[in-house]
């Protein structure tokens, strides 16, 4: 039995979790989609899913993963002896893949912003003129892709380094200057000129807006943003020593992951409105708005590059989580030594990349549903996978073994008894059906002919 390792200390978990946490999904894809569903009300829905059904889940895979010490699909074998349940845990390998497969491609992108600001290449307040960069280089059938590669290379590495030396020892330094560097652009964004109509875009409630397909992507985006729903959190609890406490970790995270998404959008939406560019614009909204951002700011040179290395590491941070749960099932359940099924598991997630990145450029005509690659394994991560495997986790934890988790929810904090409950309560009826009744919506076939719609 290999060694499987250990968080050094508390503080080491809860940068690590949030590595993961905090990723894309805060800072390139939060403003983007809330842009789309009409800002205000949208956050709303976001932050009552996560405090609701987020930490629920939240604190479910953690206290499976600290309980058994194992990767997902040994942690459900040791917790309950039916064969059906571990199917959850591979299914979060392949929904891993499925993640990896355009995570890398968008993170790549990032890699070659550095570069390109570094450069003075995006020195431009010219909007067209970045978005018409963005769009070539997305579309080039090699160039993203050689990113792509070298942000997997790096995803990889860090794999191969374990537990402490790598995927710790990553986070502890470079999360609190992401923090710190997300600070600084948002009071920038915030002084432009006209970024009063951006502010009130993002804050103010406008209900008009709001259907159930709105709830629907925030609930996606709550799973993503927190790496729910395929067994990241539970891998990650699962490097917890059973003497050192969840619920207060747990809270840091959601906390964290939560603040820097908002922050996020401060530090976008506000900009987009001063510079009068279209809020909906989706995917290149980061890569075209901030460029432009920086190119009027003082010291836009040393800050343009500068946020595209923390937005690298941020995905990196994140990306490392996803490999990790496909690594930690083949070093515990199978044996294999941690470099080779890095780095095996890193090849299959770089080929999985290219149809990604191609469906953005020369395959654009082959779509599914007018959907390419791309937005196929999004759509069917974010919007399916994660919210069906965090419904199979809550109803796993709150129903199969109920009593043993509460006992773990609590363990060496019997103060944490009356909050145990409530979260039994949530995880038992309140996210199962929540999250059941926003998918049977999704469903064409099925959503509109509901009673209540
Ligand atoms: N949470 C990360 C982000 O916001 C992405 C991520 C990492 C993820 N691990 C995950 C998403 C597991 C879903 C599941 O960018």
């Amino acid at each position: 039995m290999q060694d499987r390792g250990n968080w050094s200390s508390k503080f080491g978990f809860i940068m690590a979790a949030a590595g993961s946490a905090i990723g894309l999904g805060n800072i390139w894809k939060f403003p983007y989609v809330a842009g789309k569903n009409g800002g205000g009300s949208f956050l709303l829905i976001y932050l009552a899913i996560v405090a609701t059904i987020g930490f629920s889940i939240l604190m479910a895979e953690l206290v499976i993963g600290r309980a058994t010490q194992r990767n997902p699909v040994g942690a459900l074998k040791r917790l309950q002896s039916g064969k059906w349940w571990p199917l959850i845990g591979y299914a979060g390998i392949v929904t891993a893949f499925v993640i990896l497969s355009y995570y890398v491609v968008v993170a790549g992108w990032t890699l070659a912003y550095i570069g390109k600001s570094a450069t003075g290449l995006l020195a431009t307040t010219d909007g067209d003129a970045l978005g018409g960069m963005f769009t070539a280089f997305i579309t080039d059938p090699l160039e993203p892709i050689v990113y792509a590669g070298l942000f997997t290379a790096l995803t990889v590495w860090v794999v191969v380094g374990g537990v402490n030396q790598g995927l710790e020892r990553s986070c502890r330094y470079l999360m609190p200057a992401l923090f710190i560097l997300v600070i600084i652009l948002c009071i920038r964004s915030l002084t432009l000129e006209g970024a009063g109509a951006g502010w009130d875009f993002f804050t103010r409630p406008k209900w008009e807006y709001v259907t159930f397909q709105t709830v629907i992507e925030a609930m996606g985006q709550a799973f993503f943003s927190l790496s729910l729903g395929m067994g990241t959190m539970m891998t990650y609890g699962s490097y917890i020593s059973r003497d050192s406490d969840v619920v207060e970790s747990g809270f840091s995270v959601i906390t964290l992951d939560t603040l820097i998404a908002v922050l996020a959008g401060v530090m976008i939406l506000p900009a987009v409105f001063a510079f009068g560019m279209d809020p909906g614009q989706g995917p290149g909204l980061t890569f075209i708005t901030l460029p432009r951002v920086f190119a009027q700011m003082t010291g836009g040179i040393v800050f343009g590059p500068l946020f595209f290395i923390l937005l690298a590491i941020a995905a990196l941070t994140s990306s490392v989580s996803l490999l990790e749960v496909v690594t930690a099932y083949f070093v515990d359940e199978l044996g294999w030594t941690r470099r080779n099924c890095t780095i095996a598991a890193g090849v299959v997630a770089f080929v999985l990349c290219i149809p990604s990145s191609l469906s953005l450029g020369i395959w654009s005509d082959h779509t599914l549903f007018g959907l390419g690659f791309l937005d196929i394994m999004d759509f069917l991560a974010t919007n399916l996978m994660l919210p069906i495997g965090g419904m199979a986790i809550a109803l796993f934890a709150g129903w199969v073994v109920p009593k043993q988790m509460v006992e773990e929810f609590c363990a060496g904090n019997p103060k944490l008894g009356g909050l145990a409950k409530v979260w039994l309560f949530f995880i038992r009826f309140v996210s199962p059906i929540a999250i059941l009744i926003v998918l049977l919506n999704g469903l064409p076939f099925l959503g509109p002919y509901l009673p209540w719609n």
